[in-house]
């Protein structure tokens, strides 16, 4: 009898603790260091006040999140972080990613080792075309240079060069711009592809100079590099001689505007997020975010595309009840819609990739004399324009 209460103890415990909480853990891969330090901060700070807002629990599923350190872009070590994540840690989702390169060396793995990739950054249109369990919640360089063509040829600027980062994202937003202000009007009439590592940009804007052109259309990862283009942009004359600057937002990220200061006042830049966007989602986001940061001048637009991948994430996670199931998880965010702190946002069930309104914006100093990214224009509810013909 008394073996018979025992096994039934034991049995009862047993069924107790299955029912108890799992962990579900969610590995991130971004810049925590290094030069690009302030990205993998952000990354952390939205994905903090996502937790702060809405608990570490999904039913009785903790969450728990797995962060690995990539600097810069290196597409093997980030198979490997990869791969020790899914083997050894046993995520169930992988996140992050600010560089395009190191998104696209995990695409592989993904089918194989059972899990959705959900993109917080990497902004080159094919990464999605390479894995069907991919989602990003970022940008592409053609969702928001696109709009831009427009806007420059229409500020009477008729001959532009451009100056891109030769590598994914750089191309996306020379080809993107390019069609657009032709289609417009405008005439290219010099590209220039830079090392993604340049960082003394003198002999560049002699070029520019000497190219006839009336206007500049740049992109750059945002970072020191951005930071040091503008510098440079000003300390060798050019915007001195009236030539026009056109960028996607990541040129005058919100992060780099003390340091930038008057020089930037006026530029125009085309966007999906700024700290200043006014929406009662957008204040109670920038204030908890900037909690979570720690330092308030330092919250990115990277801290957006991390929370809203959170948002995400979990859904997946309700959707399959914690269970392993890649192909489930990303089938149960097709369509999702939701309001994001920077505007209504769904997940385009073709693609994969957010549709989001673009924000035309001016670099502006407030009454307080600090200076911010002003949402002057409103380009609603874009799509992908980089995936039109994919798939
Ligand atoms: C990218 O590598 O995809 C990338 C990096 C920095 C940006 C935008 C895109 O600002």
């Amino acid at each position: 009898m008394n073996k018979l209460i025992t096994t039934f103890l034991i049995l009862f415990g047993f069924l107790l603790s299955g029912a108890a909480a799992d962990t579900i853990k969610v590995g991130i891969i971004g810049p925590f260091s290094g030069p690009y330090a302030l990205q993998g901060k952000n990354f952390k700070a939205g994905i903090d006040t996502y937790v702060a807002d809405h608990g570490s629990k999904i039913g009785d599923h903790e969450i728990q999140f797995v962060y690995r350190d990539l600097p810069l872009t290196d597409p093997a070590q980030s198979k490997s972080l990869a791969q020790e994540l899914i083997v050894k840690e046993k995520v169930q989702y992988i996140g992050g990613f600010f560089f395009t390169p190191n998104a696209m060396a995990v695409t592989p793995l993904l089918k194989q080792g059972n899990v959705p990739l959900v993109i917080m950054n990497a902004a080159t249109s094919t990464i999605m075309t390479q894995s069907p369990y991919i989602v990003r919640t970022s940008f592409t360089q053609w969702q928001v240079s696109y709009p831009l063509g427009q806007v420059a040829f229409d500020k009477g600027v008729k001959k532009i060069t451009t100056v891109v980062a030769d590598y994914g994202p750089g191309i996306d937003a020379e080809t993107a711009f390019k069609e657009a202000y032709e289609k417009a009007g405008g005439k290219i009439v010099q590209s220039l592809r830079v090392p993604l590592t340049t960082n003394d940009f003198s002999p560049v804007m002699q070029r520019i100079k000497d190219s006839g052109a009336e206007g500049v259309f740049t992109f750059l990862p945002a970072g020191p590099t951005t930071l040091s283009f503008m510098k440079s942009y000003v300390d060798n004359g050019v915007k001195a001689a009236n030539m026009r600057f056109f960028a996607p937002g990541d040129l005058v990220q919100d992060a780099d505007l003390p340091a930038l200061g008057e020089n930037a006042v006026g530029t125009l830049t085309t966007f999906h997020y700024t700290t200043s966007h006014d929406s009662a989602e957008n204040r109670t986001f920038v204030e908890h975010a900037r909690k979570a940061i720690g330092k308030p001048e330092e919250l990115n637009f990277t801290a957006v595309g991390a929370y809203d991948a959170i948002h995400v994430i979990y859904k997946m996670i309700e959707a399959t009840n914690g269970k392993k199931d890649a192909e489930k998880a990303v089938e149960a965010v097709k369509g999702m819609s939701w309001m994001s702190p920077r505007g209504p946002v769904t997940i385009d069930p073709k693609t994969r990739h957010i549709t989001q309104n673009i924000y035309l914006r001016e670099v502006t100093k407030a009454e307080d004399g600090t200076y911010y990214n002003k949402e002057i224009r409103t380009f609603e509810h874009q799509d992908d324009p980089g995936l039109k013909n994919a798939d």
